[in-house]
């Protein structure tokens, strides 16, 4: 594992587009050889998707060929409802970026069978050549994707249900909790473990217990994220506030590091 600590979110958030965009310009993908990116929703990567936007803006990056997989959506919210994942991820990046629309893949949560089509999801994955780079999130109970605690680390794309906890954070952007889906779908632990890369962003003292659970805990189906001790390319970049539960020892060899 890498660890990336930036003081504040702002410059965790610039180290991530930078490094993406790195790794899409020196990729060279072409229509025959895309980029796969697996990308998130959720407060976190909004100011990632802006710098991405910035530098595809500035063009220093083009995403004409690259292919997107999103990590969930919730189950019954149509897609153009205001907190479905379709529409953040259309107003915070797709709407302005050269994404082609034919390469944008986003689970149906309004599908008519749920089942097969989260296995048409994976076998999409599959027919793109898997997945490049996986961007997430983490949870506070240390989730990856909607992988809550309890989930196999060998799941694949299915539908979840959603913790009580889950929910209430993520109420902040419905006006009650009880309009937050109980449901959605989601790749699963094994879908991210996948991925030929992950890269995890964590901001904010809320994320501290999950952050040192992911790097120092055991590996555990109770904190999804810590499955990721086990990936042999993981990148977790960090604002000072989300390290805040880590050994000192641990953020000392983290940094030497980086130093080399
Ligand atoms: P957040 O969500 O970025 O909104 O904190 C992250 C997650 O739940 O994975």
């Amino acid at each position: 594992m890498r660890l990336i600590m930036r003081q504040s979110e702002k410059d965790a958030a610039v180290w991530t587009a930078d490094y993406i965009m790195q790794r899409i310009r020196f990729f060279s993908a072409s229509p025959t050889k895309p980029f796969v990116l697996g990308l998130p929703t959720g407060s976190t990567p909004i100011l990632i998707y802006q710098g991405l936007v910035g530098r595809h803006k500035a063009s220093l990056v083009s995403f004409e060929n690259v292919t997107t997989f999103n990590m969930d959506e919730y189950v019954g919210l149509a897609p153009d409802h205001p907190q479905s994942y379709h529409k953040f991820m259309d107003d915070h990046f797709f709407s302005q970026v050269n994404v082609a629309k034919e390469n944008i893949h986003m689970l149906d949560g309004c599908a008519n069978d749920l089942k097969a089509e989260c296995a048409a999801y994976e076998e999409a994955i599959k027919d793109a050549g898997g997945i490049e780079l996986f961007l997430g999130g983490i949870g506070e109970d240390g989730h990856i994707a909607f992988n809550e605690p309890g989930s196999s680390l060998t799941s694949r794309t299915r539908v979840v249900a959603l913790t009580q906890e889950t929910r209430e954070v993520n109420a902040r952007f419905f006006s009650r909790v009880d309009e937050v889906p109980k449901e959605a779908l989601s790749v699963g632990v094994g879908t991210v473990m996948d991925a030929r890369e992950v890269v995890i962003a964590a901001a904010g003292k809320r994320k501290a217990r999950a952050v040192a659970a992911c790097v120092e805990g055991p590996v555990t189906q109770m904190c999804t994220a810590s499955c990721l001790q086990m990936h042999p390319n993981v990148t977790l970049v960090c604002d000072e506030a989300a390290i805040a539960e880590l050994k000192y020892g641990t953020v000392q060899y983290y940094l030497e590091a980086e130093k080399r």
